[in-house]
């Protein structure tokens, strides 16, 4: 299976597969059970850029639609957090600036852009998931479903003017045609405007073996180094970079034209990082593949041995993330009795491939498990802290990222 970088055109080939895998966030009825879609999770490392990628996407529509499951808003500390990245901007680059304008890519229901409305500064979200992005809508976040590229660039500055700003959050590492996008970027963007956006980091799921970050959507895993070389045939530099505990680890970044702007030292910094990790080697990912081989044994090992010890195991947030590891690691309805989640569109449907049930979160709290799956692993504390009766009861997490572990 080879192929060119989605970047830079070099000839790249994938180092390992995760093997057949359905649309991470495709909840199903019981009724769409069969006939599911699947195709070939397999990741590969460009020598040329280092843009690290899947070989293989599902087209956009099969991923993002009227039913697409994410809400962002469910978890209250990304509220919190995205509250923030919200306040920096605003305080940052868009103070004193006269009647400024923030275009957000894939602002899903709004969780970010709300703040821009509540404070009256002109925005605009670009969703293409009809569902989510209506929600925005409904509570006066101007909001419209398209997806993001160098022709709606130039459609929205005919209409509103140059960004001053624009933003993304989770998605850019969404969108397959990455220079098509920074091309629309690169239009839409005031001379002295600024791109920021922030997406689960490479090092991160290196160094964590979190090889659950790759899924469908994910497309693209960014590192400081590939960005840099993904921007810069846009006239785009990158001038600073903020990590972020969210998602597991995450990577901020701020682009701006070429020039612009003094280039922080934290980006020669983190460029010197990565080259110390050994993101820009090949062997990198042959050990990642074997650490990802070595997680997957212990885990099914331990939930084999709680099932032939008849203990109750049931999953802990139907995460996209969460299809990776079931899917690739075997976890069935068997070892899984089912997920709880607190999404109502998720609620009654089945996971992605194993078609473990996905159920409300009262029934996690009605009848405690023994064991309980941590799949949104990413939102650890909030969970264990609001979670102290379980394991006051006796139950115990089953945690796999950084490793394998039983804790309480
Ligand atoms: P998320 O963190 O967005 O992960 P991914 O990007 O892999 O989908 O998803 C978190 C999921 O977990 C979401 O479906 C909501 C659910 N959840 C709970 O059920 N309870 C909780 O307390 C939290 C924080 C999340
Ligand atoms: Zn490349």
């Amino acid at each position: 299976m080879n192929g060119h970088c989605r970047v830079c055109n070099a000839e790249i080939s994938p180092f390992m597969s995760f093997g057949r895998m359905p649309i991470a966030n495709g909840f199903l009825r019981p009724e769409e059970a069969e006939g599911e879609y699947f195709f070939e999770l397999a990741p590969a490392f460009c020598a040329g850029c280092g843009m690290f990628q899947l070989m293989e996407q599902p087209r956009p529509e099969k991923m993002f639609h009227e039913q697409y499951a994410f809400f962002s808003s469910t978890s209250r500390y990304m509220q919190r957090h995205f509250e923030s990245f919200a306040q920096s901007v605003i305080n940052g680059v868009l103070a004193q600036r006269d009647d400024p304008f923030v275009v957000e890519l894939g602002s899903n229901d709004g969780i970010m852009l709300r703040h821009f409305h509540e404070q009256s500064i002109r925005h605009l979200g670009v969703e293409p998931s009809a569902n989510v992005a209506e929600v925005a809508r409904k509570q006066g976040i101007s909001t419209i479903s398209a997806f993001f590229d160098r022709k709606l660039a130039d459609d929205i500055t005919a209409k509103h003017g140059g960004a001053d700003a624009i933003l993304a959050a989770n998605v850019m590492c969404h969108i397959p045609d990455l220079p098509g996008v920074a091309a629309g970027v690169q239009r839409l963007l005031k001379p002295d405007g600024v791109f920021v956006f922030e997406d689960p980091y490479l090092g991160d799921m290196i160094t964590k073996t979190s090889y659950d970050q790759i899924y469908d959507e994910h497309v693209f895993i960014f590192s400081a180094t590939s960005v840099r070389h993904a921007f810069a045939p846009f006239g785009l530099e990158l001038v600073d970079v903020m990590p972020q505990v969210t998602h597991g680890g995450s990577m901020r970044y701020v682009l701006a034209p070429n020039g612009s702007r003094p280039i922080s030292k934290k980006v020669h910094e983190q460029l010197g990082k990565e080259t110390a990790l050994g993101l820009d080697r090949p062997e990198t990912y042959l050990r990642f593949k074997a650490n990802c081989e070595k997680s997957r044994s212990t885990l099914m090992q331990t939930l084999e041995s709680l099932r032939t010890r008849g203990k109750r195991v049931v999953g802990y947030g139907a995460t996209s993330k969460s299809t990776t590891v079931i899917n690739y690691c075997g976890i069935t309805p068997a070892h899984v009795e089912f997920i709880s989640d607190t999404t109502p569109i998720k609620q009654g449907r089945l996971s992605p491939g194993a078609h473990i049930p996905v159920r409300p979160y009262d029934e996690f709290v009605a009848r405690y498990p023994d064991y309980a799956v941590l799949f949104a692993w990413n939102h650890a504390a909030e969970i264990r802290e609001k979670e102290n009766a379980f394991v006051a009861a006796g139950g115990r997490w089953i945690v796999y990222v950084p490793e394998v572990a039983i804790v309480s």
